[in-house]
């Protein structure tokens, strides 16, 4: 048998990791500002995060939601913590998408409407109703098709009330940032306004913070830069620094019912013990606040690189979109094959993402910023 080929990649094999440094199957290093994609948060193979999933996985990897789990209790304990929702419930599953699909059907029972809206250059995944509110036709099949998701213009306030005010809103879905949409921030005053829509009119406000969560803008959700609270907040990626996990928190107005969300594998021991460390590193080690310290940093400093092809710079805390006068595909196989830089691309060509781990330092700052200057 061979893979489904579905992915283009890059001819390169890591083999090893530590913090943001990877090396490959010939023993070259590159710095990663990628992050597998948002995903690692507290650094690769961080020896806390290794010693807690390696021991548990010593006493038991899996067992299912049929028994008692305490480390989930152990895990809901920290996040509300740490994300300063110590008044939310978490459900756990296994992917963003899941995490998504989860809380719009959480929505829809709550309130038993049907119409969910989502903005245009949102990713929300690729599963049924997750990627009807993913505003790409080419990944929506068939199957997947249902009118119950309607798109407004990221950011139009005049639009949202409209689609509230033809009524039946049952959520309204968004990523504060849009990663793949390009980096694109929601401001404060919408996001301010989908709150106040959303309590006007019984509706959920999903903040789906799978990429721009877990600390990665300079605050654990990207809602609280506004000062809002969302009803689901949805999260993946970083949570579990690449180990599987999905979740969900949820406001304390859901009541749940036995039977109404459900999974295999979430919340499993080994899923716990990787959340848990994420969260205890990042208490630790003041990530959230580093984040933001060092995109500040980043952002300033590649503005003011004085490149010709640097068209914006823009994000909040380590999600940063750079955007060039060009396809950004060649200057990113440039960056990596010749500087041995990871940086991800986006779903706008001119456009590539920066999303390192939390704990990056200022010479991993500087190491990026000389090669962009070289090759910019
Ligand atoms: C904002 C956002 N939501 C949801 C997803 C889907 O997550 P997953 O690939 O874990 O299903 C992604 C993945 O990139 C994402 O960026």
């Amino acid at each position: 048998m061979k893979m489904f080929n579905v992915y283009p990649t890059y001819d390169i094999e890591i083999v090893k990791a530590l913090g943001s440094t990877v090396w490959d199957s010939n023993g070259v290093e590159y710095l990663d500002m990628y992050g597998g994609h948002a995903v690692i948060s507290i650094g690769h193979t961080h020896p806390h995060y290794v010693e807690m999933l390696t021991s548990q996985l010593s006493k038991i990897g899996f067992y299912s939601n049929s028994v008692k789990i305490s480390l989930q209790d152990e895990l809901a304990e920290k996040l509300g913590r740490l994300s300063g929702k110590e008044d939310y419930s978490l459900f756990m599953c296994n992917s963003g998408a899941e995490a998504n699909e989860n809380a719009l059907k959480l929505a829809s029972f709550h309130n038993g409407k049907k119409k969910v809206i989502s903005l245009r250059g949102a990713f929300h995944g690729r599963t049924s109703l997750a990627v009807m509110a993913t505003d790409n036709p080419k990944i929506q099949a068939p199957v997947n098709h249902t009118d119950n998701v309607v798109f407004i213009p990221a950011g139009d306030k005049e639009a949202l009330k409209a689609e509230f005010a033809s009524g039946d809103v049952c959520a309204v879905i968004m990523e504060g940032i849009q990663g793949v949409g390009g980096i694109i921030l929601a401001d404060d005053d919408f996001v301010r306004l989908v709150r106040e829509l959303c309590d006007a009119n019984n509706a959920v406000f999903i903040a789906d913070n799978v990429q721009c969560g877990c600390g990665r803008s300079g605050k654990y959700y990207y809602e609280d830069h506004a000062g809002v609270k969302a009803d689901i907040y949805t999260m993946a990626k970083g949570i579990g620094n690449g180990f599987p996990v999905g979740a969900i928190a949820i406001s304390p107005k859901f009541k749940p019912v036995y039977g109404m969300l459900g999974t295999t594998f979430g919340g499993n021991q080994l899923a716990c013990a990787a959340a848990i460390a994420v969260c205890d590193v990042i208490e630790q080690d003041k990530l959230i606040d580093n984040a933001a310290k060092m995109g500040d940093y980043l952002m300033s400093e590649i503005s003011s690189l004085g490149c010709g092809a640097i068209k914006d710079v823009r994000g909040k805390g380590l999600m940063i979109g750079v955007e060039l006068d060009c396809d950004t595909a060649e200057f990113r196989k440039k960056l990596l094959f010749d500087k041995k830089i990871f940086v991800g691309s986006s779903g706008n060509k001119q456009v590539f993402r920066l999303l390192p781990a939390l704990s990056i330092n200022q010479s991993h700052c500087d190491k990026l910023l000389s090669a962009l200057k070289e090759l910019l």
